[in-house]
């Protein structure tokens, strides 16, 4: 396992996940990191400074104006010395606080004058974390460049189930550090599709999507990276080819089916990136189509689905689907991934906030059988490094059950 040689500042708020930041903490630890912590005040009444004194090797830091803190590490001082902030669990008060700039404690504070990467791990009940000023608290954290680890579904301690259960640690450790495990796909094989699929109407025009690749091509990169032997089968974008992977280029999509299955059975994981033409011109004229009535149809047939058809092979690889939905996101993404049997699937939102098609940055809500993860927005890079983490993780815990 390699190592974190960060120096991380934990901040713990009053939530009763605070109890899960001592395992945290100590995950930390263990990978390298050198970890000081900050507990707000009614943190310290869920769980005691002296635990993670204990677990980390240093003294806690609790109040603003300790003098003795002061000598030694002022806040500004602990503020600068951070690589990274961490906050887990981040409670909808301290949400509120750091999105409004609020400085009336340590913490509160050294989020302001901390000039390092935030990322926080909200807890708190479901009520609570749907409610429009909590939504709002984030989406403004989100703009001022904070990055947000879940929260995640489930059972809560007030008894309740819904979305606001701190992720597990060893879900924040993986999703801050995806590296830190080395070369997760070491061995394994890999096939991605990437870009749109272009249809020909006649020899000069096409229907096709707003698909760059970017996020197909950052999932080639960052899998080659995690040790794995890459083919990417691509169609038509306008990136370099990634060094050390094999490119397969394609322009229809029929051509991306034939290229895909020829392969498919020769590697461990597939993951259909590309956005697939659903429907393409019935017929291809031989010559360009003249201008003459004022209305024209253009029967179009629907084309195969590549997907499902990897899906349906006898050995299937690990296969791993996108999807793109404008409504009902996990509603859909959770009936596709029943319906075309697949082992995952990454929805994300297209055409509200930013992110998606043709933009370097993506959100993604990852489903599997039994389990949902949130990749809060992050760039594509990111965001590909935390996917291909999650599918690392799922292999291994299928060759391992
Ligand atoms: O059903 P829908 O098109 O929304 O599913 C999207 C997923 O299916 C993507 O992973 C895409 O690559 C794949 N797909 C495919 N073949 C098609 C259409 C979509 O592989 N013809």
């Amino acid at each position: 396992m390699k190592t974190i040689s960060k120096r991380i500042l934990l901040g713990v708020s009053g939530g009763i996940a605070a109890y899960k930041s001592a395992q945290l903490a100590r995950l930390l630890y263990r990978q390298g990191a050198d970890v000081r912590v900050v507990m707000t005040i009614s943190a310290t009444r869920f769980v005691t400074p002296l635990t993670f004194q204990a677990l980390t090797g240093h003294p806690v830091h609790t109040t603003l104006l300790d003098e003795h803190q002061e000598n030694a590490m002022g806040h500004i001082n602990l503020a600068r010395w951070a690589d990274l902030l961490l906050v887990a669990p981040a409670t909808a008060n301290v949400l509120a606080k750091f999105s409004q700039g609020l400085a009336d404690d340590l913490l509160s504070t050294l989020y302001l004058a901390a000039e390092c990467p935030v990322f926080v791990a909200p807890a708190m009940n479901q009520a609570m974390w749907a409610k429009p000023a909590t939504r709002e608290n984030l989406q403004r954290l989100k703009n001022h460049g904070v990055t947000v680890l879940g929260p995640e579904q489930g059972e809560q301690a007030c008894g309740e189930t819904g979305p606001g259960r701190m992720l597990e640690p060893e879900t924040i450790c993986r999703l801050l550090f995806p590296s830190a495990n080395g070369a997760p796909l070491q061995g394994k094989k890999v096939l991605i599709t990437a870009g749109p699929t272009r249809e020909p109407l006649d020899p000069v025009r096409y229907i096709s999507n707003r698909s760059s690749g970017k996020m197909g091509y950052a999932l080639a990169n960052v899998a080659a990276k995690f040790g794995a032997e890459v083919t990417l089968i691509s169609g038509p974008v306008a990136l370099p080819a990634p060094a050390g992977i094999k490119v397969l280029s394609v322009e229809t999509a029929q051509q991306m089916y034939d290229a895909v299955l020829a392969q498919a059975h020769r590697h461990d994981i597939y993951i259909g990136a590309a956005a697939v033409a659903d429907y393409s011109p019935a017929a291809v004229e031989k010559e360009k189509i003249k201008k003459h009535a004022d209305e024209l149809l253009l029967p179009l047939q629907k084309t195969r689905d590549i997907l499902a058809a990897v899906a349906a092979l006898p050995d299937k690889p690990y296969t791993v689907g996108f999807a793109a939905e404008t409504e009902d996101l996990a509603l859909h993404a959770q009936k596709k991934l029943q319906r075309k049997n697949l082992d995952m699937i990454a929805a994300n939102w297209v055409g509200r906030e930013s992110g998606g098609f043709d933009s370097d940055r993506n959100a993604l809500s990852v489903f599997w059988q039994g389990g949902h993860c949130q990749l809060e927005m992050a760039d594509k890079r990111v965001i590909a490094e935390q996917l291909l983490d999650l599918i690392a993780e799922r292999i291994n815990a299928k060759s391992t059950a």
